[in-house]
């Protein structure tokens, strides 16, 4: 799959040793293709990761969670100062992988995602995100699956677009955007992404409109649309302000060489 990268998001060479400042966020994306790195990043995974990664089916899943994890583990190193195999990982919610408070005093947060070979790391100090990323295939039924998953506003929004790809993009607009929300709670899926209403449709900024049919749930929460290659759709949620948010792509054949 060729994949041409965001020329906006600037190319990050080292991994920074300081952690994200003030209400600052990061968002690192990553091909898990190519695999050349792949035996550096699963020689820093822990025992229940490298079974974890034994466990899946397919070189693709595989190749995923290598590099996610394998990332995860350099980037929290040089924040912490540990060498990347010594960073302990626990988990909140529904699964969702966080660190192991006891290795720092101050707040670090961070969320995975990956689809078809692509990979986002969302990092931050003041509040916890989550981060989701889809590439942008053909969904035929996209208003069956709206109408058994979406909320009702968000299918009579995509019924009321007339062109196809409006239609598409604005499905992924709400796919990516429930399940950033989602994965910043820590809860998944099990939620109900039906509970969550966001913006979708072109020229429209994505904002969480309501939680459980609350606007005022709803506000303290950011969301961000991302666009980190051609044919990828991705975003970021937090339940905090994200006063700056630095988009970057990591050569992982680079940053595990
Ligand atoms: C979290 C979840 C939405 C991810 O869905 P997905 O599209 O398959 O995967 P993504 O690529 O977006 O994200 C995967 C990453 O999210 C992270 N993650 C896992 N569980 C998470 C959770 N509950 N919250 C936030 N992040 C989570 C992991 O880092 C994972 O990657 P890794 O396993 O390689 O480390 C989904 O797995 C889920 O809902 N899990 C919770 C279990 C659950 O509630 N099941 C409901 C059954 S109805």
């Amino acid at each position: 799959m060729e994949t041409s990268l965001n020329p906006a998001w600037q190319m990050l060479d080292m991994l920074p040793t300081q952690r994200p400042q003030g209400d600052e966020v990061w968002v690192w994306s990553f091909s898990t293709l190519g695999g050349s790195f792949l035996p550096a990043l699963e020689a820093l995974l822990d025992d229940r990761e490298a079974q974890r990664a034994g466990r899946l089916r397919s070189n693709r899943a595989q190749a995923e969670f290598v590099s996610g994890r394998g990332l995860l583990r350099l980037a929290m190193g040089k924040i912490l100062g540990l060498p990347a195999s010594e960073v302990r990982f626990g988990s909140v919610g529904n699964g969702k992988p966080v660190l192991d408070g006891s290795q720092t005093h101050q707040e670090l947060h961070f969320n995975l995602a990956h689809s078809h070979g692509m990979g986002l790391l969302a990092i931050a100090s003041h509040a916890g995100v989550g981060v989701d990323v889809e590439r942008l295939r053909v969904v035929s039924d996209q208003v069956s699956l709206a109408k058994r998953y979406f909320h009702p506003n968000e299918v009579a929004h995509l019924e009321m677009l007339q062109a196809d790809g409006d239609r598409l993009e604005a499905f992924f607009h709400a796919w990516t955007r429930k399940e950033a929300f989602l994965k910043a709670t820590g809860t998944g899926i099990g939620f109900g992404l039906d509970r969550v209403e966001v913006t979708l449709g072109p020229e429209v900024t994505a904002r969480l409109v309501r939680i459980d049919e609350s606007e005022d749930a709803a506000v303290s929460w950011t969301l961000r649309h991302l666009e980190p290659g051609n044919g990828w759709m991705a975003a970021l949620a937090l339940k905090a302000p994200c006063g700056r948010l630095v988009t970057s792509h990591v050569d992982l054949g680079l940053i595990a060489g």
